[in-house]
């Protein structure tokens, strides 16, 4: 049974370069090595990049009922291959995961009791969804970084634009509030990975943590 392992952080924060050069060191060590993300590579999963995150509006993206309930139902279908998957994987990393659901679906919300109800619902669907299937996240790496870097780091590249980069930055600075609420609300499972270092050392950090899971497991 392998490990699952989930990275999450603001577009442009360099996880998926990251995340190659990571499975490339882990891969060298000999293990085995499955890389997945979400939205999934499912009918569901192209449904939501196309409807939810193509670059035409916002609009979706930002209706938090629908899309929590959209990229939950793309999760639930997920972790079902994904058990399958952790049967002859030893470490499945997974780019972004139930924080992202929280990050971006709570991010246009504001402080009035109904908003609060709804951010709170938001964690207690991540949370029923992982009871129900009874899964669990062995690590995430959250990859923090200043909007503003972020968000310059991404200019220029078409294939990243998606429905939120319609946005204001104020938008992003939400994101990164909430991954933050996050950490410090699971602390055991969270791992803050200070973005602005180089992708090497990045991946490096997160490989002797990864090691030093696996020498527990
Ligand atoms: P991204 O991770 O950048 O994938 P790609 O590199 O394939 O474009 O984009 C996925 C987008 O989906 C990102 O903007 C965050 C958003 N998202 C949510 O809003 N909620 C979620 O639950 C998930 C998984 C992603």
């Amino acid at each position: 049974m392998g490990i699952f392992i989930t990275l999450e952080g603001i577009d442009g924060s360099g996880k998926t370069t990251v995340s190659n050069i990571l499975k490339e060191r882990l891969m060298k060590d000999g293990y085995k090595i499955t890389s997945i993300k979400e939205p999934t590579e499912t009918s569901l999963g192209k449904l939501i990049r196309k409807e939810v995150l193509g670059s035409g509006s916002a609009e979706l993206a930002c209706n938090t009922m629908a899309a929590l309930f959209l990229f939950s139902a793309d999760r639930a279908v997920h972790i079902d291959e994904i058990k399958e998957k952790l049967k002859y994987s030893d470490i499945i990393i997974c780019d972004r995961f139930i924080d992202s659901t929280y990050a971006y679906q709570a991010a246009g919300l504001n402080n009035s009791m109904e908003d609060i109800k709804l951010k709170d619902f938001i964690l207690k669907v991540n949370e029923f969804i992982l009871e129900q299937k009874k899964f669990s996240i062995d690590r995430t790496y959250l990859f923090d970084l200043k909007p503003e870097i972020a968000l310059s780091r991404l200019s220029g590249r078409a294939d990243k634009i998606d429905a939120f980069d319609s946005l204001p930055s104020v938008f992003f600075k939400s994101v990164r509030n909430n991954y933050l609420l996050l950490y410090e609300k699971y602390r055991n499972r969270i791992k803050m990975i200070d973005a602005s270092m180089s992708p090497e050392d990045m991946a490096e950090n997160i490989e002797a943590d990864i090691l030093k899971i696996l020498e527990k497991n």
